[in-house]
C-alpha cells in the first residue's frame, strides 16, 4: 500500500452493497437491525457475489438524522452492538472475501458530540443579531441557528442538530484523521465519505446569488432559489481531502459529492471515486440516461449508483416495469457499482412511518429488508422500527428458489460484468432504446412499452427476463422494458 496517495486496487470494478444497518437484519428481537444480524447474512451476500459492503453510520447518535448526526465517531451505537461485534463482522466478511467500508461523516457532528461544548473552536460560529449570510440548509430553513447556551450563531448545512465542523482548523483535520486511522487499525477497508461538497465553505461567508438556472440536481425548494457557489464546492475542500487521504493511506475513499458531473473532476485528486448522481436523477429515457452516463464518465472515476437511503427506490422512481433493465444498466457500465439493499429483489418504497420519523421524509426508502414472506421470521422476531412493505410479494427466500427472479438477474449480472471490458461507448439505436458497447459486448435497453429492434448483431448472453434472449436471438427484437447483453462474433 502506498501511504498518503491513491493506489489502484480491488475497488475499481467492485460491486459495493449498501447496508442500511437499522433495516437489514435484527438479531435480538428489538425491531432494529444490528451488526450480528449483518454477520448472519454474509452467506447471502457471498452467494450474491458482492465485493464489499458499505455500512451506513453505525455510531452512537441521537438520531436527529438517523445516524448522520454522530455523537462519537469511534464507537458503535448500543442498538447495533459493540466494537467486538464489529471486529467479528469484519473478520467474518474478510473470510468470505467481502471488504467492509464505513461511512465517514466528516462535515458535521451531532450537536450532542462532546466536541460541541469542549472544542467550540472545531465549529463555525458567527456573532451578531442576524445570520451573516442567506445560506439555506439542505433540509430547508437558514443554515444558521442560535446556540441557546452561548447565544452565538453556528453553521449547519443539514439539520440544526448537525453543526458543521471547521475544516480550516488543523486540529479538526487531525482529529478526523485519527478517526480514519482508528477504523483502519480495526480492519476496515475504506470509507464512503458523507457530504464532501460541504467540507469547506467560502472563507468570507458571502451570500449566495439568486439562481439564474436551476441547480442540476434536486435540492430542497428553498435552496433551489439560490446558486450555491459559496456554501458548496469551496476550493479549500481539497485541503480537507488531502488530510483524509493521508490518514487513509491506500484505502479507498469514495465521496458523496452532491454536485453535477462537470464539477466532480477536481475531487478525484484525493478521492478514488465519487458517486454519479446525474444518473440517479436522470429520467428513465434513453437520451437523459445516455447523457448522464457520458457526462459522468467524463468526470473520471465515478461510482454508479441508482438508489440509496436518501432517494426513492428504482421501482418507485423509474417504475417496477423498468427495475430489471435498470439493474442491467447499473451493472454493465463498468467501474464501481453500488447496490442498495433490497434493490436486488425489486423492492419499492415502503409505507414509511406515521407520524414520520425522518423529518426530511425519507422513511419510505429505508423500510426493512424483506427476507421471507412470513413477516415474523424475516427481518425481526419483534416489531420492526419501520413497517415492511410487501414481503409476501417480494422476498429473498422465494426469489432464491426462482431462477427467473430479479434476484437471480442481479447475481448473473454481478458474475458477467467481469467479462465486459472498456468504457461504455454509446451506439445508435431506435428511439426509446439505450445501447452501448463495451469491447465486444453490446448492451441494449428498451425504455419503451413496445417491442424494438436490437441495435446490432451478436449472441444474446443475458436477458433481463424470461424470453428476452430468445426474442433477441431469433427475431433480433427487444421485448418491452427489457434489456439484453450480446456478444458480437
Ligand atoms: C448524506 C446522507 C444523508 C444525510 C446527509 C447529512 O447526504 O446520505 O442521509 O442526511 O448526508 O449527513
Amino acid at each position: 500500500m502506498i501511504s498518503g496517495s491513491k493506489a489502484a486496487g480491488w475497488w475499481e470494478d467492485a460491486v459495493v452493497y449498501e447496508v442500511y444497518p437499522r433495516s437489514f437484519q435484527d438479531s435480538d428481537g428489538d425491531g432494529i437491525g444490528d451488526l450480528r444480524g449483518i454477520e448472519s447474512r454474509l452467506p447471502y451476500l457471498e452467494w450474491l457475489g458482492v465485493d464489499a459492503i458499505w455500512l451506513a453510520p453505525i455510531y452512537p447518535s441521537p438520531l436527529d438524522d438517523y445516524g448522520y448526526d454522530v455523537a462519537d465517531h469511534a464507537a458503535v451505537a448500543p442498538e447495533y452492538g459493540n466494537l467486538s461485534d464489529l471486529d467479528s463482522l469484519i473478520a467474518a466478511a474478510h473470510e468470505r472475501g467481502i471488504r467492509v467500508l464505513l461511512d465517514l461523516v466528516a462535515s458535521h457532528t451531532s450537536i450532542e458530540h462532546p466536541w460541541f461544548r469542549e472544542r467550540p473552536d472545531y465549529y463555525v460560529w458567527a456573532d451578531g443579531p442576524e445570520p451573516p449570510n442567506n445560506w439555506i440548509a439542505s433540509f430547508g430553513g437558514s443554515a444558521w441557528s442560535r446556540d441557546p447556551e452561548t447565544g452565538r450563531l453556528y453553521l449547519h448545512s443539514f439539520f440544526p442538530e448537525q453543526p458543521d465542523l471547521d475544516w480550516g482548523n488543523p486540529e479538526v483535520r487531525r482529529a478526523m484523521g485519527d478517526v480514519v486511522r482508528f477504523w483502519i487499525a480495526r480492519g476496515v477497508d475504506g470509507f464512503r465519505i458523507d457530504a464532501v461538497d460541504r467540507l469547506a465553505k467560502d472563507l468570507e461567508l458571502r451570500s449566495e446569488p439568486r439562481a439564474s438556472v436551476p441547480f442540476a440536481l434536486p435540492l430542497h425548494p428553498e435552496a433551489m432559489a439560490l446558486d450555491p457557489i459559496y456554501s458548496r464546492n469551496a476550493a479549500e475542500i481539497a485541503v480537507a481531502l488531502a488530510a483524509l487521504r493521508e490518514a487513509a493511506g491506500g484505502a479507498p475513499l469514495i465521496g458523496e459529492v452532491y454536485l453535477p458531473a462537470p464539477l466532480l473532476g477536481p475531487y478525484l485528486e484525493h478521492l478514488d471515486a465519487v458517486f454519479a448522481f446525474d444518473l440517479l436523477h436522470a429520467d428513465w429515457d434513453p437520451e437523459a440516461l445516455g447523457r448522464a452516463v457520458e457526462r459522468s464518465r467524463e468526470a473520471g472515476a465515478v461510482a454508479w449508483v441508482t438508489s440509496n437511503h436518501d432517494f426513492p427506490r428504482v421501482a418507485s422512481r423509474w417504475g417496477a416495469a423498468n427495475a430489471r433493465a435498470a439493474a442491467v444498466l447499473l451493472l454493465t457500465l463498468g467501474g464501481i457499482a453500488f447496490v442498495y439493499q433490497g434493490e436486488e429483489i425489486g423492492m419499492a418504497d415502503g409505507p414509511g412511518a406515521d407520524p414520520p420519523l425522518d423529518r426530511y421524509g425519507r422513511d419510505a426508502f429505508r423500510g426493512p429488508m424483506q427476507w421471507s414472506g412470513d413477516r415474523d421470521v424475516g427481518f425481526t422476531a419483534g416489531e420492526p422500527w419501520l413497517p415492511l412493505a410487501d414481503p409476501e410479494a417480494l422476498n429473498v427466500e422465494s426469489q432464491r428458489a426462482d431462477p427467473g427472479s430479479i434476484l437471480h438477474l442481479f447475481r448473473a449480472l454481478i458474475r458477467m460484468r467481469r467479462e465486459l471490458d472498456g468504457k461504455p461507448e454509446r451506439v445508435s439505436a431506435a428511439d426509446g432504446v439505450l445501447a452501448f458497447r463495451r469491447g465486444r459486448h453490446l448492451v441494449a435497453i428498451n425504455a419503451t412499452d413496445e417491442v424494438q429492434p436490437v441495435p446490432g448483431a451478436g449472441d444474446p448472453l443475458l436477458g433481463s427476463a424470461a424470453g428476452v434472449t430468445e426474442l433477441a436471438g431469433a427475431d433480433r427484437m427487444l421485448a418491452p422494458h427489457a434489456a439484453v447483453v450480446l456478444l458480437s462474433s
